[in-house]
């Protein structure tokens, strides 16, 4: 039962941390923990010499209820998110906790979705967590102050922009602290914890003091004794969360680069991204190109399968090259510039009818196909005629005639870009269109444009003979090109290169 709601338990150093920031907390204050479990926070509230009748607690488990109860507090058996209506907004003067991680594939979360949606829907129905916050704010009085741990997820992932929208609406942020990232592991639990601290402060005649106020935000520290004494903090106007793409609320991301998100046009004006289509079935109409090391795979694989219509297909190139099997672009994964065909799909009338093809798709035009699943971007050369699935390899077509697919192949595989994209916008294996969308862009000078070209082509065509070229001299050519042309306008500090090396380029990995 409890890993099924989620409880995770929060070590008392950090529930005292987050108690001790909350500010002083009056005789007539009302303070809740909408997801007490056993009580670490109702303990550290105790110990700063808050009344216990002051305490509040609700939890969904009745097994806590003696624990809690003992402890001398309220205490309520309830659903939390459930249990909201109208009648009780702003009831409490300071909410704490840790709110439980369920995402929309728990129990929980699929029982109740149609629930949670008449009430959530709006900002975000799928984790529990942020739904917490969302419930939690509503709860507050104006002026009332939430002091959460939970996941930092929320401050990155594009499906989160509704909530930090909500957020920022309504709420002065007071301090964003990447708690250790090793906090849980006893518990296996690897989601990267944040403490979040937000005082309630609604209304369009607060709008510029929210987006005056200065946020405390620390980064990732070692460990809990780090709190008191960060090794780094900044102090940002709360109105800088408005500048990167999806309001992402960022913590350690360099001046320079917020202005080059603020001001540079998006990658959407010369490059247009389109997911692909559903085969429904893809054992049954993907085949590998003999000769390919997928095909390799499928032989062995085939050799354990009895009934020949469940047997992996593998197909000829000469096959590949009539009109019945198309190249078929399905895989992640990190290879740059360039990858042979591995894949094809069927294209006889009785399979067709099975696919689901979106209509306004330029499927079989010249591009670069991008890796939608891998841990840095990924970005290859799309010949001419291929069909493409629907997330894992996403095709992109060029549509502004003054750059080449060689230029854009260039920049989106160098460090800088591999930064923009993966360290800032989005910090997951996955990849979406609308982030590739949202990067900036700079039109190049002829010479930086040939310049790059070159290099790629080289690449490329040393990569058709031999897979495995080390392109390396290259990389590091294209990413000091790269650098300084966008450093010219916008001023990068040269720290910034040294990270981009040692965390963003290839030559970091390999
Ligand atoms: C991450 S644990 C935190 C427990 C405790 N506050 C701590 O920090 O050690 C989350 C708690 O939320 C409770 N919970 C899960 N879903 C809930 C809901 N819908 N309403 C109230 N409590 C819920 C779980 O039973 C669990 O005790």
């Amino acid at each position: 039962m409890e890993k099924e709601l989620g409880a995770v338990f929060t070590p008392p150093k950090t529930a005292e941390y987050i108690v001790s920031r909350l500010g002083k907390i009056k005789e007539t204050h009302k303070v809740l923990d909408p997801c007490v479990g056993p009580g670490v926070f109702v303990k550290s509230l105790i110990k700063a010499g808050v009344n216990k009748s002051q305490i509040f607690c609700h939890d969904i488990n009745p097994d806590y209820k003696k624990n809690v109860e003992d402890l001398g507090v309220n205490f309520k058996v309830v659903d939390n998110l459930l249990s909201f209506n109208s009648d009780i907004y702003n009831e409490y003067d300071f909410i704490v906790g840790n709110p439980p991680y369920l995402n929309k594939a728990s129990e929980y979360v699929r029982k109740n979705r149609a629930e949670l949606k008449k009430i959530y829907g709006k900002i975000n129905a799928h984790e529990t967590y942020s739904m917490f916050i969302v419930n939690s704010i509503w709860r507050l009085k104006e002026g009332g102050k939430l002091g959460f741990i939970t996941s930092d997820s929320f401050l990155t992932l594009s499906t989160h922009k509704k909530l930090r929208k909500f957020i920022l609406d309504n709420c002065r942020i007071n301090e964003i602290t990447l708690a250790p990232a090793n906090l849980f592991i006893k518990q296996k639990v690897n989601t990267s914890p944040v403490i979040i601290f937000f005082t309630k402060t609604t209304g369009s005649l607060n709008k510029d003091k929210r987006d005056n106020n200065m946020m405390r935000v620390i980064p990732r520290v070692e460990n809990e004794r780090e709190y008191t004494k960060p090794p780094i903090e900044y102090q940002i106007k709360q109105k800088k969360y408005y500048s990167l793409p999806f309001l992402i609320f960022h913590v350690e991301v360099e001046e320079q680069i917020i202005k080059l998100f603020d001001k540079a046009p998006k990658l959407e004006q010369v490059v247009q991204g389109y997911i692909g289509m559903h085969t429904h079935d893809n054992r049954k109409y993907i085949a590998a190109v003999k000769g390919s090391n997928l095909a390799e795979i499928f032989i062995k694989k085939n050799e354990n399968i009895q009934e020949v219509d469940k047997k992996y297909k593998i197909i000829s190139e000469t096959l590949l090259n009539t009109n019945k099997w198309f190249p078929y672009l399905k895989r992640g994964g990190g290879d740059q510039y360039y990858r042979p065909i591995i894949e094809a799909i069927n294209w006889e009338d009785e399979s067709i009818k099975i696919y689901d093809i979106p209509s306004n798709v330029p499927f079989l035009e010249e591009g670069i196909v991008i890796s939608g699943v891998s841990s840095r971007l990924a970005v290859r050369y799309m010949p001419n005629g291929c069909y493409w699935d629907s997330n894992k390899a996403i095709g992109f077509i060029i549509k502004e005639n003054s750059v080449s697919i060689e230029y854009v192949l260039g920049i989106l595989n160098s460090s800088l870009y591999n930064y923009l994209a993966k360290g800032i916008i989005n910090n997951t294996n996955s990849l979406q269109i609308t982030g590739i969308h949202a990067l900036p862009f700079l039109v190049p000078s002829p010479n930086i444009l040939s310049q790059i070209e070159n290099l790629v082509r080289t690449i490329i065509r040393e990569k058709k003979k031999n897979q495995e070229y080390n392109y390396i001299q290259e990389q590091k050519h294209i990413d000091n090109l790269v650098f300084e042309f966008y450093s010219n306008q916008f001023k990068f500090p040269s720290e910034l290169k040294e990270k981009l090396d040692k965390n963003y380029s290839i030559y970091s990995i390999l």
